[in-house]
């Protein structure tokens, strides 16, 4: 039985999230690979094609950057002519970004049964965008795929418990496999002339910590008054507000500071692994400090990975430069670690789900590709 998956990817960790599962799902189902474009520079996007061996996609919608009416209608518009095209029987979505939104209300609109991964994840701070697309997507989604337990506790209390699975955690799964590669392949340490526990590394993106003068300025207020080296990793957002805020210069004028472009995947990891701290506010990468067993500093109030938090390896210091600069001189991991994502197999788990589901539907979406509402 022919059975076809449309993957929805578009931003930089849904590659990453993208790269062990599609792997395992080529093997069972034909895949069409749909990259909607919201990021689009090499190092956000072509990069990890080429680095990770994800197929090219077989569409590129080619969206790019705008306003979250623009972003995500443009999206909704171009996934449908492509799921009206391509009659899948599933489509699998990935993670909280408006990709992500886009790609399950086309689906769900067109009756075709949708798979989220990472499903459940909260922050309970409803003015981030991705906390509006993930509690829509996990309306919309007939599978979810939740990396933790928090997650499936946190779907219960919205009142969804059918379909839901917990998988363990597709990036874990990615960390296992690309980490040793990354160990023998990336040569990022000596490029930047950088020794092993002896600098932070740092990413920004998140729309509270550059997009609020204050709150971006508390960051850079840290990272340039603290005596430890740091590199930091600069996401295009993070780059165009400070230098919108005119914050950049005081950045490129101190002495411990390294502004660096964004990084392909397996010179991040090796970055990670040997970085003293990390200092972050993205979610991607506050579970890699934890698989790599590095303290990580989250310049947010509140986390989706609250058991990293719970552990001790994560500490939520938000932006102020003080409790951040606190962080960074006195903050360290209390606990030993426990197997909070899995064993490195949600992607197989996820696939066997998937495969056992789509099957049991295939009758009805006959059906739906007979008689779909193609018209409305
Ligand atoms: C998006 C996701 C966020 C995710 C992040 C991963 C949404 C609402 N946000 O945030 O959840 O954590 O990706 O990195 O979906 N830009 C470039 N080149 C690019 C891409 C973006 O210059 O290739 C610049 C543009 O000025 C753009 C800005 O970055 O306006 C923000 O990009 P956008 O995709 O809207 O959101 P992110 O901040 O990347
Ligand atoms: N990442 C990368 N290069 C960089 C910065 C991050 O490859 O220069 C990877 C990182 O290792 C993680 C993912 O990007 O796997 C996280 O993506 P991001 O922080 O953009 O988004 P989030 O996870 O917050 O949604």
């Amino acid at each position: 039985m022919g059975l076809k998956i449309v993957s929805i990817v578009g931003a930089r960790p849904q590659f990453i999230k993208a790269a062990p599962l599609s792997r395992v799902l080529r093997e069972k189902m034909k895949e069409i690979f749909v990259h909607t474009g919201q990021h689009y520079d090499d190092n956000m996007s072509r990069i990890f094609f080429t680095e990770l061996g994800l197929t090219e996609p077989d569409y590129n919608l080619g969206v790019g950057s705008g306003t979250h009416g623009y972003q995500t209608g443009a999206m909704l518009e171009r996934i449908e002519e492509v799921l009206i095209k391509e009659k899948p029987n599933f489509v699998l979505v990935y993670g909280d970004t408006n990709s992500t939104l886009a790609g399950a209300l086309a689906a769900v609109k067109l009756h075709i049964p949708i798979g989220h991964i990472e499903a459940g994840l909260r922050s309970f701070n409803r003015t981030m965008p991705e906390e509006i697309n993930r509690v829509l997507t996990d309306r919309c989604a007939s599978m979810l795929f939740c990396p933790t337990e928090t997650a499936v506790k946190n779907l219960r209390k919205e009142g969804i418990t059918q379909g839901v699975y917990l998988t363990g955690d597709v990036m874990y799964d990615a960390a296992l496999q690309f980490g040793k590669i990354a160990e023998k392949r990336s040569t990022i340490l000596s490029d930047l002339g950088v020794t092993p526990k002896t600098y932070l590394l740092c990413t920004v993106h998140r729309v509270n910590s550059t997009d609020f003068y204050d709150n971006l300025k508390g960051i850079v207020q840290a990272l340039i008054e603290t005596e430890e080296a740091v590199l930091f990793s600069l996401h295009p957002r993070t780059k165009k507000f400070l230098k919108t805020y005119g914050l950049i210069e005081l950045l490129k004028n101190s002495s411990n500071v390294r502004l660096i472009d964004p990084v392909s995947y397996l010179d991040m990891i090796q970055l990670e692994k040997h970085a003293k701290k990390i200092l972050t506010d993205s979610g991607g990468v506050q579970k890699e400090a934890y698989f790599y067993k590095v303290p990580c500093i989250t310049l947010r109030e509140e986390t989706e990975w609250i058991e990293t938090v719970k552990e001790g390896w994560n500490i939520l210091v938000g932006t102020d430069s003080k409790k951040i600069l606190q962080a960074i001189e006195t903050f360290l991991p209390s606990s030993n670690q426990s197997t909070l994502f899995g064993d490195g197999h949600a992607s197989e788990k996820i696939v066997d789900l998937l495969y056992d589901y789509v099957r049991s539907v295939s009758e009805k979406d006959q059906q739906w590709k007979n008689s779909s509402p193609q018209s409305h």
